[in-house]
């Protein structure tokens, strides 16, 4: 017997099995009158639902999503609705940066004798949903392809680099080379204004050795491939979060790895450099000062200027020191307190909940499915076994559809979500220049609000606040069901 009148929605309901469900069914069996929207996927506790059940129910035409499982301290598992209560919250803020309204989920505790809670918790969601109609579909939206420029200000004085003793780590690296089975850090690519990552082995390959602001590669991702082998790494303080979180996922073992660190400066925005520099057969001069590069391409000169040019991840950084480095050369830049939006995550705070979709409807128009994004990034290191490819789980399909790459952009966020560094490799790689860290970001920016300001890649001793919980969180709290 339907309490709410007029058309259904569709309402996913992820009923654990051994309270929620018995909930529900208690409620059956004394007739107490429920919503009909709800469809119930029964599963063996919530500590079993991905958070990616949820965005793809969402994705594919759900008005609504539940979840509801043992109260705290009744999971039959002992602490899976603990661990779930975290990824939980940390989905439902991330959910308004794809445009979704997070008022669409809700998760909650029943346990097997509360039929009466079940039936006020399912009738006050569907009245919800209801209230909010059936949710807009990421194909209805229409493309939005302009973006606003966004403020930039940064924490910490930009700059090119050229003050750095390049000399003395070349001769620290030298120093250490012959323990080493190679040193990983920048040389120059193809012309002055571009760097390839360089793989140093002998005296000759470390006097190849560039720093500036042109080295926007993280050569941690290199890192898990001599799992095993002595290994040396030149850092930027981003760069060496990304070893730090290898070193705390085990991917890599302290003692076989020497970082060598330089304070950064600031890395430049390639994709816009390259869109100033447009086409050119040779680069006749590059000229650095204090403020910024000035490149000459077949004679005429294009200005690069720091606090203009460099990555979106440098205004906000608050890091340009190595977190963790055997060997450190230069001086400590200082950054000012505070914190600033990196412009990417700014640009989507600006948007309302419909211009999000649409933004996001006509970024993944764009995308490609190269696949760039995970190859680049340093943290996704399943990528032989990557859900995006699998067959078994089939979770999604080749699809070129605006909807499956969507889903690929967040599988590939939240399975960063509180291991994710910032270091925008994702970003930089895409090659149609997507602002895909933002959801990153936005993860990031949830799992410090709620979890002490964790950040990752700070120590290599942390225990990511995913893999923990605690009886009683201090900033998630159970909702009202009135
Ligand atoms: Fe119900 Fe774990 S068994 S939440």
């Amino acid at each position: 017997m339907p309490v709410l009148n007029g058309k259904e929605l569709r309402i996913v309901g992820f009923l654990c099995n051994w309270c929620s469900y018995g909930g529900a069914d208690t409620a059956g069996v004394a007739r107490a009158g429920q919503p009909t929207d709800l469809r119930i996927i029964r599963v063996p506790c919530s500590g079993r639902i991905d958070p990616l059940f949820i965005v793809k129910a969402l994705l594919n035409g759900a008005d609504g999503v539940l979840v509801s499982g043992c109260h705290p301290r009744d999971c039959h598992y002992a602490a899976g609705n603990f661990y779930a209560r975290r990824r939980l919250e940390v989905l439902k803020q991330f959910l308004p940066v794809l445009g979704i309204d997070d008022q669409r989920f809700e998760y909650t505790w029943v346990s097997a004798s509360e039929g009466q809670r079940w039936q006020q918790v399912v009738t006050v969601f569907t009245d919800r949903i209801h209230k909010l109609g059936p949710a807009p579909r990421l194909e209805d939206s229409e493309p939005l392809l302009k973006i606003a420029d966004m403020a930039l200000t940064s924490l910490r004085p930009l700059g090119t680099g050229q003050h750095v003793a390049l000399d003395r780590l070349k001769e620290a690296i030298k120093a250490r080379l012959p323990e080493l089975d190679c040193v990983i850090g920048w040389q120059q690519g193809y012309d002055g204004a571009h760097t390839v990552p360089l793989f140093m082995r002998t005296p000759e390959d470390v006097d190849k050795l560039v720093w500036g602001p042109f080295n926007v590669n993280n050569p941690a991702v290199y890192l898990p491939s001599f799992k095993g082998r002595k290994v040396g790494i030149v850092v930027k303080g981003c760069d060496s979060r990304s070893v730090v979180e290898l070193l705390q996922e085990n991917l890599i073992r302290r003692e076989d790895v020497t970082i060598f660190a330089l304070p950064c400066e600031g890395t430049l925005d390639m994709a816009r450099v390259n869109q100033e520099l447009g086409r050119y057969s040779r680069i006749d001069n590059v000229a650095y000062d204090e403020a910024g590069v000035t490149v000459t391409a077949d004679g005429k000169e294009h200005r690069f200027c720091m606090t203009d040019f460099a990555q979106g991840k440098c205004y906000g950084c608050a890091m340009p020191l190595a977190t963790v480095a055997d060997t450190r050369i230069g001086e400590p830049v200082r950054v000012a307190p505070g914190a600033v939006t990196p412009p990417e995550l700014a640009l989507l705070d600006s948007m309302s909940l419909e211009e999000r979709m649409a933004f996001w409807r006509g970024q993944m128009e764009r995308c490609l499915r190269c696949y760039a994004c995970r190859n680049a990034c340093p943290m996704c290191v399943c990528r032989d076994f990557c859900v995006a490819e699998s067959r078994d789980p089939h979770w999604m399909s080749q699809d070129d559809s605006t909807r499956e790459k969507l889903f690929f952009q967040t599988v590939h966020a939240l399975h960063l979500a509180g291991r994710c560094t910032g270091c925008g490799e994702c970003q930089r790689a895409c090659p149609v220049g997507i602002p895909i860290l933002a959801l990153r970001q936005q993860i990031a920016r949830a799992v410090g609000q709620l979890f002490d300001d964790y950040k990752a890649g700070l120590d290599p001793a942390a225990v990511p606040p995913l893999l923990g919980y605690e009886l009683e969180e201090k900033n998630i709290h159970e909702r009202d069901w009135k």
